[in-house]
C-alpha cells in the first residue's frame, strides 16, 4: 500500500517536472521566434539598402537570408503548437542604420546572439527528451552557422 501511494507520487511528479519543463522550452522558443521575425525584416530591408558595388554579392546572399529565417519561424512556430504553446505574434524590435557596413554588422551581431541562444535550446531539448525539436534545431543553426560566414566574409573579417 505504502509503496503503490509512493509511485503514484513519483508518477505526478514526473508528469509536473515535464510540464513545466515543457513550458520552460515554449517561452523560450517564442522569444527565438520573435528574433526570427526581426531577422526577417532586417534582411529584406538591408538587402534592398546596402549601397555600393563592393556590397553587390552581399545584398543577393541576405535575400536568400531572409527566406531561410522565415522557414526558421515557420519551423518553430510548428514546434511550438506541437508543445501545446501558442507561437507569438511579437517579433523583437528590428534595428537599422543608414551605413552599408554597419547594417552588415548590425546582422553578424545578431547571428553571433542567435546560435549561442540556439546552442542552449538544443541543450534543453535534449535534457527534456525532446529529439525531433533538437534535430530541428540543428538543421535551423546550421543555416544560421552559413549566414555568419556569409557575413564575415562580406565584412573581411577571419
Ligand atoms: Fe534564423
Ligand atoms: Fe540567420
Amino acid at each position: 500500500m505504502v509503496s503503490s501511494e509512493k509511485k503514484s507520487t513519483e508518477a505526478a511528479d514526473a508528469v509536473g517536472t515535464s510540464t513545466a519543463l515543457r513550458k520552460e522550452i515554449v517561452d523560450a522558443l517564442n522569444e527565438d521566434l520573435a528574433r526570427e521575425y526581426k531577422a526577417v525584416v532586417q534582411y529584406v530591408v538591408f538587402s534592398a539598402s546596402l549601397k555600393g558595388a563592393q556590397f553587390g554579392d552581399i545584398a543577393e546572399q541576405l535575400k536568400a537570408h531572409a527566406s531561410e529565417e522565415l522557414s526558421h519561424a515557420l519551423k518553430l512556430a510548428r514546434q511550438i503548437d506541437y508543445l501545446g504553446g501558442s507561437p507569438t505574434v511579437k517579433m523583437m524590435p528590428a534595428q537599422t542604420s543608414d551605413d552599408s557596413k554597419k547594417m552588415l554588422e548590425i546582422d553578424l551581431q545578431a547571428e553571433r546572439d542567435t546560435i549561442q541562444h540556439y546552442r542552449e535550446r538544443i541543450r534543453q531539448a535534449e535534457r527534456a527528451g525532446e529529439f525531433a525539436l533538437s534535430e530541428t534545431l540543428r538543421e535551423i543553426i546550421v543555416e544560421e552557422q552559413d549566414h555568419e560566414i556569409d557575413l564575415r566574409d562580406a565584412l573581411g573579417i577571419d
